[in-house]
C-alpha cells in the first residue's frame, strides 16, 4: 500500500460518517412524513456525541435543504464537523468555471468558508474527466475545499481523475460508490483494492441497502415510497443473509443487523456513511463502532451474500 498523502490522511482516520440525503428529500425518503427537521437535528446531535463527525451532503439533496440544515446544525455544536458535499454536472452547467461557482453556492447555504471534501457526484459523457478535474483544481486553488473526491466513478475513470489531479499536485481523496452486503461491485471489479493501493478512500454509500439490511423489511412489510419498487427484487431473497447476520450479532453481545452490516463494510476497508432519519437510528448505527467481526464471520457473510448475488 502506498503512503497516504498528508492532505487526505484525515479521511483515512474517519471510520464512519453520516449520510445527509434524507435531510429534506421527499421523493425517495419522504421527508415531512414521519420525520422532519427536528428528528434530523437529533440524528445529527447523537452522531456528533458518538464521535461521528463526518457528514456527507450534496447540493441536490432536498434541493439545497440538506446543506442549509447542516449549516444550521454546525452553528449549534462546539464539536468539530468534517463536511463533504458534491457538484452535480447538470447539462446546463458544464464549464470548468461552473464548478467553483457551484461550490460557492454550496458554501453560502452551509455558511462555511470551505469544505473538507468536494466530490463530483456522477461522471457525465458531456464533460471530460480532465475538465471536471480542472474545475475541482480551481476549487482547491481558491481554498474553497481542502480535498477533492469523485463519486460513482469506474476504476478507469477514477484513474484518469487521479492522474489529472496529480498533474496539479493534488491527491484524489476518495471515490464514493454503492457498497454493501448486497452490492459488492467495488470488491468484485477490483475498485476497492485499487483504492487501497493508491491511498484513495472508498466511501460506501447505501451501506444498509437503503434500510433493507436492518432486517425490518420483507414480503410482509414492504418498504415505503419508491423503495417498494426499487428494493422489491431483494425482498424474497435476503432472509438467509439476515438470519446469519442476526446470529453473528448475537455472538457479539446482541449487535443488531444494521450494526453487523456497517461493521462488515468497515472490515472490508471502506468508510460507510449510513443515512439516519432520527436519534434511534443514529444511535444504533453508532454501535457499529468499537468492535470487529472476526475474519471467519466476514467470510461467512461473504458466502451468504454471494449466494444471493448469484441467484
Ligand atoms: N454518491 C451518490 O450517488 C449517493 C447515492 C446514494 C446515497 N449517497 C449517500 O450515502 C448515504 C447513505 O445511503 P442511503 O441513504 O442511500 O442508504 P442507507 O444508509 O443504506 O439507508 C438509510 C436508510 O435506512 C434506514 N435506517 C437507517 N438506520 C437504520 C437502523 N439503524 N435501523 C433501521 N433502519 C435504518 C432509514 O430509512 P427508513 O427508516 O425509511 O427505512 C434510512 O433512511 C446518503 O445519505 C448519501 O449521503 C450517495
Amino acid at each position: 500500500m502506498v503512503e497516504v498523502s498528508s492532505e487526505t490522511r484525515f479521511l483515512h482516520a474517519v471510520e464512519m460518517g453520516l449520510g445527509a440525503w434524507q435531510w429534506g428529500d421527499r421523493m425517495v425518503w419522504q421527508f415531512g412524513q414521519g420525520y422532519g427537521e427536528v428528528e434530523i437535528r437529533d440524528a445529527f446531535n447523537v452522531s456528533i456525541a458518538e464521535g461521528i463527525g463526518f457528514i456527507d451532503t450534496a447540493e441536490t439533496y432536498g434541493n439545497g435543504l440538506s446543506e442549509r440544515m447542516l449549516g444550521k446544525f454546525i452553528t449549534e455544536t462546539d464539536q468539530p464537523v468534517l463536511i463533504a458535499t458534491k457538484y452535480f454536472p447538470y447539462p446546463w452547467r458544464l464549464m470548468n468555471s461552473s464548478i467553483p461557482r457551484a461550490l460557492k453556492n454550496s458554501l453560502e447555504r452551509i455558511g462555511a468558508e470551505n469544505v473538507d471534501l468536494y466530490q463530483v457526484h456522477w461522471p457525465t459523457p458531456l464533460m471530460s474527466v480532465d475538465s471536471l478535474m480542472d474545475g475541482m483544481t480551481e476549487c482547491v486553488k481558491q481554498e474553497l475545499t481542502r480535498t477533492v473526491g469523485v463519486s460513482n466513478f469506474s476504476q478507469s475513470r477514477m484513474l484518469t481523475a487521479y492522474s489529472a489531479l496529480a498533474r496539479h499536485n493534488i491527491p484524489l481523496a476518495s471515490n464514493q460508490v454503492h457498497y454493501s452486503l448486497l452490492n459488492r461491485s467495488a470488491e468484485k471489479t477490483g475498485l476497492l483494492a485499487r483504492c487501497n493501493e493508491l491511498g484513495i478512500r472508498l466511501i460506501a454509500y447505501s451501506p444498509l441497502e437503503q434500510g433493507l439490511l436492518s432486517g425490518k423489511y420483507g414480503m410482509d412489510n414492504r418498504p415505503p415510497g419508491t423503495r417498494a419498487r426499487t428494493l422489491y427484487g431483494w425482498l424474497s431473497k435476503t432472509e438467509p443473509l439476515i438470519k446469519l447476520m442476526t446470529v453473528i450479532g448475537q455472538d457479539h453481545g446482541g449487535k443488531s443487523n444494521s450494526q453487523v452490516a456497517l461493521n462488515w463494510v468497515i472490515c472490508k476497508g471502506a468508510l460507510p456513511i449510513p443515512g439516519a432519519k432520527n436519534a434511534e437510528q443514529a444511535q444504533e448505527n453508532a454501535g457499529a463502532l468499537g468492535w470487529k467481526l472476526t475474519d471467519d464471520e466476514v467470510e461467512k457473510l461473504d458466502e451468504a451474500s454471494d449466494q444471493i448475488l448469484s441467484e
